[in-house]
């Protein structure tokens, strides 16, 4: 018999499948869309373990494009820095869900660490351990505002080496500007070997110009309304506002990188997004490093 997650009762339990469901846009969407590795069967495995038959969506279609490309530029970012680095990299994926940025890294980091609440990250171990014998991965299960989580890092994490910690998915859209400025306190103090850095993803939010084109209408209604989020479309903010703002919670000088395109029709507003880098950057190596990635990206398109 199949064993469902979690789950006190069945009303407890359907909400909890569609919840999770909720959080598993990436994976469908990369898995229809990409050849990128190990989506097939994580999509598999959570239909099985949840008892789904199909996915439930938060974003429309259009809009998976939009995740697409978010996940491929964020993954460029890590492979060079996983390049350069090697083990002596640890890297911090903050709300991970189900992406398999860890299992698709061609380059080995020292450590992978994934925050996540409690279902979600025991399901991703779950599968991740049925997918790889890497042990470099660790799972946190917990809320990326609680000290406790942090103090948890702390333990395992080398600050005399670099550190990436990323967000895709979660802060830029759903985080308040005060839950903003708290995961920078949180943060920052493993931020401080040359490296370093804060990379965060870029979102339809901030782009205010798009607002009124009906596509960016429609799947922000949809984003707003399945999130249940109401800072997604409340609060006002911008990229110039965004990358000001990161840049002083860091106190860092931030750097962009636009995105890889996906698809065609969507090219209108994706080439308007950029993922926000605050780089620990003391010998001042990484601006043309950066802006190699972001040319290289500009030219790439991937889409099925
Ligand atoms: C919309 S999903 C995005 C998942 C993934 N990063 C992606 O790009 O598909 C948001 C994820 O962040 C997690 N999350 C939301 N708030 C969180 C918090 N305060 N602490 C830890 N994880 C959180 C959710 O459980 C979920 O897995």
């Amino acid at each position: 018999m199949r064993t469902r997650y979690v789950i006190k009762n069945k009303m407890d339990s359907k909400e909890q499948v569609v919840k999770i469901q909720k959080t598993a846009n990436t994976i469908y969407d990369l898995k229809d869309h990409t050849d990128v590795k190990y989506c097939s069967e994580i999509t598999d495995f959570l239909i099985k373990k949840l008892g789904v038959n199909s996915d439930q969506r938060i974003s429309t279609q259009n809009f998976s494009a939009l995740v697409v490309s978010r996940y491929l530029t964020n993954h460029s970012v890590l492979e060079s820095m996983a390049s350069r680095y090697g083990s002596d990299l640890q890297i911090i994926e903050l709300g991970s869900g189900f992406t398999p940025h860890f299992l698709n890294l061609r380059s080995e980091v020292g450590k992978y660490i994934e925050i996540d609440l409690d279902i979600n990250s025991k399901l991703k171990e779950e599968i991740t351990k049925k997918l790889t014998s890497k042990d470099n991965i660790i799972f946190i299960s917990g809320d990326i505002l609680s000290v406790d989580v942090w103090n948890k890092v702390k333990d395992i994490i080398d600050t005399t080496k670099p550190v990436i910690i990323f967000s895709e998915g979660v802060v830029a859209q759903y985080f308040t500007k005060e839950q903003k400025e708290k995961i920078a306190n949180l943060t920052k103090d493993f931020l401080v070997s040359n490296g370093s850095a804060f990379i965060i993803d870029d979102t339809i939010r901030n782009h205010i110009e798009l607002h009124s084109n009906p596509i960016i209408k429609e799947g922000m209604d949809r984003v707003a309304t399945q999130s249940g989020n109401n800072t997604y479309k409340g609060e006002v903010t911008s990229l110039t506002h965004e990358i000001d703002n990161w840049s002083k919670l860091f106190n860092n000088k931030v750097s962009t990188i636009d995105y890889i395109l996906s698809k065609p029709g969507m090219d209108f507003a994706i080439n308007n997004l950029k993922l926000i880098v605050c780089m620990r950057d003391i010998k001042n190596e990484f601006e043309t490093v950066l802006a190699q990635l972001s040319e290289n990206n500009k030219n790439t398109r991937v889409w099925k």
